[in-house]
């Protein structure tokens, strides 16, 4: 019997809706132990939550006040989705209600930010807690990783994690609350992106000891959309090098969170390059995959079509594509598997460790890009 998980939504932009959407097509997944069912929902913009009472029938509550939705005992967990200065303040208050929690990344403003959240954690054991993070759903990055878990891979070369987009690459794109230090944070386009591409890394064990960091503000000001230009203070861009130690002297581990990318609308990717195995997977060709095998022989890429092959299986035939909204309905079915006592399949979602660690390494990457030193990252644990 699939258990029913009751969802309130508190911030219903461009993610809350993507959450209504997957639910609202969970007979897409054939073998689940529960389904999420919006329930309540809350933002500032009545537009939004008008689009929710429009679309989703089990739509009960309609709040602008997030305690109110908090206060709902009909409501069992809540997916939130806010801008990243609020998370800190909300977090805990979803928690301290007694609610399960999944979080939009980054987890908070900053390492500050986000050490509040883990401590309303380690509080509240009896709620679960994960982070978003979609893109490793791919079936191409979870061959990638599977590639990688079976060893074999030789001595690790180069490991280069990236997340890129294109759009900040026109001026006249309008400021908006990503591009401000105050909502955004000081990491800038780091905290938008850098959990996407930190994800992978730290499942697979790889935890910099040090960083560097190459920061660009290409565009430091912006229209504004009302007729003015404003200052852009945000990161475009940043290339990071992280120091991964290991038996053979340790590898470079690349990381490139890059709102500025000519030509890359969201694209993500992961590159694992090893002296006898290599694996490459990017959404920009998101039914391949990549991989050599090296025995002393041709250095030969093999290049295989997946199609869809998902790590919780669906009614779609194995040859046609998957995107963007499947990675995210996995994403919430490994949340929802794990919730209901599974294991999401082998994968699941990014854990507040997870989330703790990626503060660590973009904080010290935030310091080292504005000193142009290398700096120790510092982990919790
Ligand atoms: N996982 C991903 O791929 C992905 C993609 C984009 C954004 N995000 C993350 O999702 C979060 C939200 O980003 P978005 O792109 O959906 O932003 P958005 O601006 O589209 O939506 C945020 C919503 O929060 C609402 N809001 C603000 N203050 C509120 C309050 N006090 N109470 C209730 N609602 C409030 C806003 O009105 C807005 O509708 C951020 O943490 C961002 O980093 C994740």
């Amino acid at each position: 019997m699939t258990q029913v998980i009751r969802f309130g939504v508190i911030g219903c932009g461009l993610m809350g809706r993507e959450f209504a959407s997957a639910a609202a097509r969970w007979l897409h997944l054939t073998q689940t132990r529960a389904r999420p069912e919006i329930v309540a929902v809350c933002d500032l913009n009545s537009d939004l939550t008008d689009w929710f009472s429009d679309n989703v029938p089990t739509v009960k509550q309609v709040t602008r006040d997030y305690r109110e939705l908090l206060a709902n005992e009909e409501v069992d967990a809540v997916y939130c989705a806010v801008p990243h200065n609020l998370h800190h303040d909300i977090y805990p208050d979803i928690l301290a209600a007694g609610k399960h929690l999944l979080g939009e990344k980054p987890f908070g403003i900053d390492a500050a930010a986000n050490k509040q959240i883990q401590a309303a954690i380690e509080a509240h054991p009896e709620c679960f807690v994960r982070c978003s993070s979609e893109m490793p759903f791919y079936p191409g990055a979870q061959k990638v990783i599977d590639f990688v878990r079976s060893g074999d891979l030789g001595d690790i070369i180069e490991v280069e994690a990236a997340f890129l987009h294109s759009s900040d690459l026109n001026p006249d794109k309008p400021i908006n609350w990503k591009r401000m230090v105050d909502v955004n944070g000081a990491y800038g386009c780091m905290g938008d992106l850098g959990m996407h591409v930190l994800h992978v890394p730290l499942r697979l064990g790889w935890r910099p000891k040090s960083v560097s960091a190459s920061l660009v503000n290409r565009f430091p000001t912006r229209p504004d959309g009302k007729g003015s230009t404003v200052p852009c203070e945000t990161w475009d861009n940043a290339t990071i090098t992280g120091h991964v130690e290991d038996d053979a002297g340790g590898f470079p581990l690349v990381m490139k969170t890059w709102r500025v990318a000519p030509g890359h609308s969201n694209t993500w990717s992961i590159k694992v390059l090893g002296t006898r195995k290599s694996a490459q997977f990017s959404t920009k060709n998101p039914r391949q995959w990549q991989f050599m095998d090296y025995d002393g022989g041709a250095q030969v890429w093999n290049v295989e079509d997946l199609g869809y092959q998902s790590r919780f299986p669906t009614i779609t035939g194995g040859i046609f594509e998957f995107g963007f909204p499947d990675a995210l309905q996995q994403m919430w079915a490994a949340y929802l598997d794990e919730l209901a006592g599974g294991d999401a399949n082998g994968f699941p979602c990014v854990t507040p460790q997870e989330a703790a660690d990626h503060h660590a390494i973009l904080t010290a990457a935030l310091k080292a890009g504005i000193r142009h030193s290398v700096q120790e990252v510092v982990y919790a644990q």
